[in-house]
């Protein structure tokens, strides 16, 4: 009989250790080790063979490639983010929270495909899948339903049907056979993820695994997971707000700066072709604290509205909170407005909102984010016919930032008379209705709004 083999692993990280022990040395994070049975089925047992036959080096130029054929998913949204569609034999996975839509983003997918899919499903049954699929609209004739857990029975069963794409949801509910801990744990989440890898590579079949995450917004289970696959993508957003935005966080095919964004509404998930739309509110009076920014997520032109909100602090430490933005960036912010442009606002609560429910890192904010805090402070509304792009370093200076062509005419499109940039910037090419306005500091944005 074969003996019981016991390691240890740091459900965080993956890393394994011969005992038990409070903190994980790899991460650094404690009680996250926890004991796993593993019991390898002896050689020669079902699965694929790790090691191809003709497995000799190859120089680059020898290596013949079929032209690439990407899969398109017809859904622009997840096609710009995979980088113009799905990489024969890639592996992707896709995180998010319980209940942000991730089922219905790939059922929905699917449906609109014209390739044979098998939908592997270990978390609701056929009839409930069923029940989603008459929700939202698409052909139900090449989508093929499976309940399983098991990575043999669906390794089985791919080699019946033979899809053209592979989905799982999800990762964390399969279990092998070869492993003998429970689904979900470290081992088994490794194990099954290389066995599907594995086939991708083989078979040149696109899997997709779903997968969730846990509280820190790490996909659960192993970050030896992200390294394994292909792409990892990130589907997020406020279960308040109907919004969610899909964000590439590893893509090997592709860059990981572009943005897919949805609404889901009672039929499905609906791309949005116009997102600078949704992300202003539709007030036509000037209001206080508000500024609006002319933001890029890869290629694509964010018009994002700002709101900032600065009261007296009622309490001894003021107050500094964000919504969607970084408060360090904030507080830096604050701190340059002080000593720069001579604001008091070290005995102020400063609240700052992203409208939308979206979280951007684009440093061009900054002109913008300033702008909301002094028109807030100051009682005095900017024009909402004025968007502003560029960066502030630390000696209060206004700095250019990339893609201002982009920015101005987004800005052009969405009917704003003028944009507020840095002098620096490179010379814009093409003449356009919109007024460009070029600053060099902070004091010469006080004297342009106020
Ligand atoms: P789901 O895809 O099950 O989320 P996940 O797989 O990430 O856990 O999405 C569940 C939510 O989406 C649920 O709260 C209901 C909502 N929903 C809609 O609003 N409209 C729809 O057409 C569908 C199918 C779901
Ligand atoms: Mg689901």
């Amino acid at each position: 009989m074969a003996k019981t083999k016991i390691a240890f692993y740091c459900q965080n990280c993956g890393a394994s250790y011969p005992k038990w022990q409070g903190k994980c040395n790899a991460c650094g994070e404690w009680n996250t080790i926890a004991e796993e049975v593993i019991e390898k089925s002896s050689p020669g047992s079902p699965g694929i063979s790790r090691a191809s036959s003709k497995n000799s080096a190859q120089k680059i130029n020898q290596i013949d490639l079929k032209e690439e054929t990407r899969i398109s998913t017809r859904d622009n949204e997840l096609d710009r983010v995979l980088g113009n569609g799905i990489v024969p034999g890639s592996v992707i996975l896709l995180g998010g929270e319980p209940g942000i839509g991730k089922s219905t983003l790939m059922l929905q997918m699917v449906m609109q495909l014209d390739k044979k899919t098998l939908y592997i499903s270990g978390e609701e049954s056929l009839q409930q899948i069923k029940l989603r699929a008459d929700r939202i609209e698409g052909k139900q004739d090449t989508t093929y339903l499976l309940a399983a857990t098991n990575t043999q029975k669906i390794l089985h069963q791919l080699e019946n049907e033979k899809p053209d794409l592979l989905i799982i949801d999800s990762i964390q509910t399969l279990h092998t056979d070869r492993i003998d801990s429970s689904p979900g744990s470290i081992s088994q989440i490794r194990e099954c993820a290389s066995e599907l890898i594995d086939l991708a590579k083989h078979a040149q079949t696109p899997v997709i695994l779903i997968g969730h995450i846990n509280k820190q917004g790490s996909i659960a289970g192993p970050k030896v997971l992200e390294h394994m696959v292909d792409a990892v993508l990130q589907f997020e957003g406020d279960r308040n707000h109907a919004y969610r935005i899909l964000r590439a966080q590893k893509n090997r095919f592709g860059s990981t700066h572009e943005l897919g964004i949805y609404e889901m509404e009672v039929n499905g998930l609906r791309p949005v072709s116009n997102p600078s739309d949704i992300l202003m509110s539709k007030v036509d009076v000037n209001l206080s604290g508000t500024a609006i920014a002319a933001s890029v997520e890869g290629m694509r032109p964010l018009l994002i509205e700002i709101q900032a909100l600065v009261s007296s602090a009622v309490y001894g430490t003021p107050q500094r909170t964000t919504t969607g933005y970084s408060t360090k960036r904030l507080n830096m912010l604050l701190a340059v407005l002080e000593k720069r442009a001579g604001f008091k606002l070290a005995a102020k609560d400063v609240f700052l909102n992203i409208t939308g429910g979206i979280h951007v890192d684009d440093p061009a904010l900054d002109l913008a984010v300033v702008a909301s805090i002094l028109s807030s402070s100051e009682n005095v509304p900017i024009d909402r016919k004025t968007c502003l792009a560029a960066e502030i370093g630390l000696a209060g200076e206004v700095r250019p930032v990339q893609r201002v062509q982009l920015r101005i005419a987004e800005a052009e499109k969405m009917g704003f008379d003028s944009i507020i940039i840095s002098q620096q910037t490179e010379k814009v090419t093409s003449p356009t209705k919109i007024q460009v306005k070029r600053i060099q500091t902070i004091n010469e944005l006080v004297d342009l709004l106020f």
